[in-house]
């Protein structure tokens, strides 16, 4: 299957005039970016060097005192024409996050319409940005909580969802009256620049000014540039575990605030009464989807030793049926790893499984044939473990799930809490007690705890994000928008005396 990459029209290199604007013009070291699908060449670009991140910074600052005086409901107006232009772009937008970072044509449809959902959410949000009136403890005072804008938030985010998380970031943002400067990862940067024409064309018809929106093509350095910067009051990171510690440390160093959604080991917990013709489908998209590289992807099975035998049994039989290929072939369900580094980590985490007593079942074999000649497609891994094992408490991002055995609910719990990450969890049963004991304080620890549904593929409306080393970090819905505002606690007196509080006397 051919993809004709003139179909997305991407801006070539050098661009344009501006850095950090629709026409992006780095001055720092040029790479090249293949797709992982078919090795094809999608462009090449500069990175940023440390002139042009201070030339970004600088027109977002100019930006943000323009946006944040602008009324939230109309901001939420903007976002809501930036959702219209999502819908009129989906097919085009899908294709290229297929293309450029391997995910199925399915996949990329639906993180272009995660994208237009978080719009709908954030135009929305941008009239309820509620604050609380507070009963004051003086006569005639008056109490209240209001929120402002933070001013401008930094945006960091991964391969894997390459647009979305950016989306439910940056739409947040923007209501909530922030200017944003996005750095994608390097190795996806066309679908970045992408989403950042399409939102600078809102921009324009609304002549407002370009720095509400900023991408920055860069490495770990520009990364450093901008969680050191007092400038950006708030940096949003997603990614591995070891990124978001450097990130963490290097803004608490400054004091600032983070958000930080980092790695996941998310397991489903099959319990005697599983509903197995769901568990089955849930577990294997949970598994194989977007080939193992969501943070929120299945890595563990914790199955009760009566349905151990079955399970595997059919979980065997789904996987010979799995077709690997071209992830733009719609008959297609896995698509590649992202690079041969991943590759790598695949061969690596699986040889370990072996040398620590693991039993693969299905899977362990990077596969050969023109088709899959950027060595990029794995077979999808199937590895009998045990818990203790060192590699289970390890994040992948690859499709290789752990199955194990238990005996009680107390046991499957604490299996699944014995990891480091806590992002994502699920549980298969049509017993009521077990479900609310997997959902009590005494069950999972993670950030999402699922029943009869898999671990991946949550829905904006929620806060998404987890315990432990995911980070803390919470984003998209629910009340989530508060970490992107400030906190502002206000007490006027109306009255023609001044008492103080806690009944202190001050006669002067
Ligand atoms: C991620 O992998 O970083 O819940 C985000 C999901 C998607 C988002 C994943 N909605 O799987």
């Amino acid at each position: 299957m051919n993809v004709d990459i003139n179909l997305f029209n991407l801006p070539q290199n050098p661009f344009g005039a501006s850095t950090g604007q629709t026409n992006w013009k780095g001055s720092g070291e040029e790479i090249t970016i293949t797709s992982p699908v078919d090795g094809k060449e999608l462009g090449k670009l500069n990175m940023a060097s440390e002139a042009d991140y201070k030339k970004v910074i600088k027109t977002a600052a100019i930006a943000a005192k323009e946006w944040k005086n602008i009324p939230a409901p109309k901001r939420g107006e903007i976002v809501r024409q930036f959702g219209d232009v999502l819908r009129k772009n989906k097919e085009v937008l899908g294709k290229l996050v297929s293309y450029e970072m391997g995910k199925s044509l399915q996949e990329g449809y639906g993180e272009v319409q995660e994208m237009i959902d978080i719009c709908d959410f954030a135009t929305g949000l941008s009239r309820q940005l509620y604050g609380l009136q507070i009963q004051s403890e003086r006569p005639d005072h008056r109490m209240m909580e209001q929120w402002h804008p933070l001013g401008v938030v930094g945006i960091i985010s991964a391969f894997n969802f390459p647009v979305a998380v950016w989306s439910w970031n940056a739409a947040i943002a923007w209501v909530c009256g922030n200017v944003c400067i996005w750095k994608p990862s390097e190795k996806t940067p066309f679908t970045a620049l992408k989403c950042q024409e399409l939102f600078t064309q809102v921009l324009k018809v609304n002549n407002l000014p370009e720095g509400i929106s900023n991408v920055i093509i860069g490495d770990y350095e520009v990364g450093q540039l901008m969680t050191a910067d007092t400038r950006i009051s708030l940096i949003s990171a997603t990614g591995s575990t070891r990124m978001g510690k450097a990130v963490a440390q290097s803004v608490a160093k400054r004091l600032g605030k983070s958000i930080l959604e980092l790695g996941g080991n998310n397991a489903v917990i099959i319990t005697e009464n599983a509903d197995l013709s769901h568990a089955i489908p849930a577990i294997v998209f949970g598994a194989v989807g977007t080939a193992g590289q969501r943070c929120t992807s299945t890595r563990r099975l914790i199955i009760h030793q009566n349905k151990y035998e079955q399970l595997k049994e059919l979980l065997l039989k789904a996987y010979k049926q799995l077709r690997i290929g071209n992830p733009l072939d719609e008959n297609n369900h896995v698509g590649p790893l992202i690079d041969k580094e991943a590759v790598e980590a695949y061969k690596n985490s699986i040889e370990k499984a072996i040398v620590q007593g693991g039993k693969v079942l299905h899977g362990n074999e990077v596969i050969k044939g023109e088709e899959y000649s950027t060595g990029c497609y794995v077979m999808p891994t199937i590895i009998e473990a045990a818990p203790e094992m060192e590699i289970v408490k390890h994040e992948t991002f690859a499709p290789i799930v752990y199955l194990m055995k238990y005996d009680t609910l107390e046991e499957a719990i604490g299996i699944q809490n014995s990891v480091p990450q806590g992002l994502s969890s699920a549980i298969f049963t049509l017993n009521v007690r077990e479900a609310e004991q997997f959902l009590s304080s005494a069950g999972s620890d993670c950030g999402i705890a699922n029943v009869n549904i898999g671990t991946s593929g949550a829905e904006i409306g929620g806060a998404f994000g987890g315990e432990k080393e995911t980070g803390g970090g919470r984003e998209s819905g629910s009340d989530a928008w508060k970490a992107y505002m400030r906190r502002q606690t206000c007490t006027v007196n109306y009255g023609t005396k001044l008492p103080l509080a806690q009944g202190i006397k001050f006669d002067i």
